[in-house]
């Protein structure tokens, strides 16, 4: 990665918003997003529709290097269509299967190196909004800024709910609540690069806070880095 090139993490655990203030941002500053869990959902739809066990480690390494997939602007839509082996699956990865398969496939070390160079290849001028959970550990440890997001189970969980809602009149509060606990769990104790804060993170705790409260500290925090990162100070 090219110092030249200002790269933005934001990390944290499911629901904790960073999804939505990553986009946000990104579009604030005019920069590129890298959504890193969108290529770990994806990895568990291509491994059940090539009918590859997620305990195969060796050929799920395999999948997630000559994973076929492209990220394309959805200019209607304001945000990015996720196409797999031409066929468009933006809506399919959101799924709770495959959330919960990204989760497993997420916790293998050798599928995390073979996503490595890809996840990478994002960063590119004018800037990047890396949203993940080892964005600023592991994939770009030289960025910026880093920012850690987080929340409290209850309230990561009504806010899914909440989204569930509008689409899913069978979601229960109760089970959100436990996936997330178990999401949080295994991504929080794996030994592949764990979901933790990076030592030079900001640590940003958005339980009770509004979008807009969470998006004006963190363009805060971006900004007084400017000194430290060109012309950022420009689009802040
Ligand atoms: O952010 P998300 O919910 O789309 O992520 C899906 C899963 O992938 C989640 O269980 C954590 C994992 N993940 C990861 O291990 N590392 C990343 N950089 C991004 C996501």
């Amino acid at each position: 990665m090219s110092e030249l090139i200002p790269v933005v993490t934001i990390d944290g655990p499911s629901g904790s918003g960073k999804g939505t203030i990553s986009k946000l941002l990104a579009q604030r500053m005019g920069w590129h997003l890298l959504d890193s869990g969108a290529l770990y959902r994806v990895l568990g739809l291509a491994a059940e529709h090539h009918g590859v066990s997620l305990e195969d480690e060796d050929a799920l390494e395999v999948l997630a290097g000559h994973l076929d997939v492209q990220f394309q602007a959805d200019l209607a839509q304001e945000g990015v269509q996720v196409v797999l082996e031409g066929e468009e699956v933006t809506a399919a990865i959101r799924s709770d299967a495959c959330s919960q398969a990204a989760s497993v496939v997420a916790a293998i070390a050798k599928v995390r190196v073979a996503l490595l160079d890809r996840q990478r290849a994002f960063a590119e001028l004018p800037g990047l909004v890396a949203d993940g959970r080892d964005m600023g550990t592991v994939v770009f440890p030289d960025a910026s800024v880093k920012i850690f997001l987080t929340a409290s189970a209850e309230e990561r969980a009504r806010r899914r709910f909440n989204q569930l809602m509008h689409k899913d009149t069978g979601a229960n509060l109760q089970k959100v609540l436990n996936d997330i606990k178990v999401r949080d769990e295994r991504d929080m104790n794996r030994a592949a690069s764990p979901l933790k804060p990076a030592d030079d993170a900001l640590v940003l705790d958005s339980t009770g806070l509004s979008i807009d409260e969470v998006l004006a500290r963190v363009v805060q925090e971006v900004a007084g880095a400017a000194g430290r990162i060109g012309d950022i100070e420009d689009n802040c």
